[in-house]
């Protein structure tokens, strides 16, 4: 595996993909298990987010206490199905700031369209983590990835719950300084995009659209 790739073993996060990807996990449960993961992965996506001191008073005694340092953390989602993992990061890290991006892929050539972008204006010296739980073609990451470091981010992290190894591969050639962080790698991708034996379209199944 390529060494800017982790992928979160953990048991908790294991076992709730398992619900996910079973065809009848319905829709509300889909949304919720995403949600938990997302949560736990952020938990190891900061984890080395770098802190600084500031002194506090506990009702005991003063002291230098960690907190992150610098400025608020930017949770990016490439929409729609990157909606489902913001909501798990917004749990644990409810002052993030928020932005969007649109892609949709051309269905013959796979390649990523942009038609919405919005991101807080001062990316610059924030850490940025862009999310999508699909790394499919690696089409869609690689053009998110490319708007968001004209910004300037302190750092940028990509974070997505299942990925092919066309993606990964593709990811890592456009941009090999940025960690790519899933819970499983799966087989491959099937002609239409797919990823198998993957869990189907994440954004019709968190959205019961299809
Ligand atoms: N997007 C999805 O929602 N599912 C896939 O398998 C690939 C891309």
């Amino acid at each position: 595996m390529a060494d800017n790739v982790t992928v979160l073993d953990h048991p908790l996060i294991q076992h709730k993909l398992t619900l996910m990807r079973r065809k009848d996990t319905a829709s509300a449960d889909f949304r919720r298990l995403l949600r938990e993961i997302a949560g736990l992965m952020t938990y190891e996506v900061t984890r080395d987010l770098p802190l600084s001191y500031e002194r506090i008073e506990t009702p005991l005694a003063e002291m230098d206490a960690p907190v992150i340092e610098g400025k608020k953390l930017v949770a990016v989602s490439i929409l729609r199905a990157g909606n489902g993992l913001l909501e798990g990061i917004l749990d644990l890290v409810p002052n993030a700031r928020v932005g969007h991006i649109g892609l949709y892929r051309d269905p013959e050539t796979l390649e990523a369209i942009e038609y919405y972008f919005k991101v807080p204006e001062d990316l610059h010296d924030r850490d940025v983590i862009v999310v999508d739980p699909m790394l499919a073609t690696g089409h869609s990451a690689a053009a998110a990835l490319d708007r968001i470091k004209a910004r300037n981010p302190r750092s940028i992290r990509f974070m997505c719950l299942l990925a092919a190894p066309e993606g990964i591969q593709h990811l890592t050639e456009r941009h090999p300084d940025v960690r790519i962080i899933t819970a499983a790698i799966d087989d491959h991708l099937n002609d239409h995009g797919y990823i198998v034996p993957g869990l189907g379209d994440a954004g019709d199944r968190l959205y019961g659209t299809k």
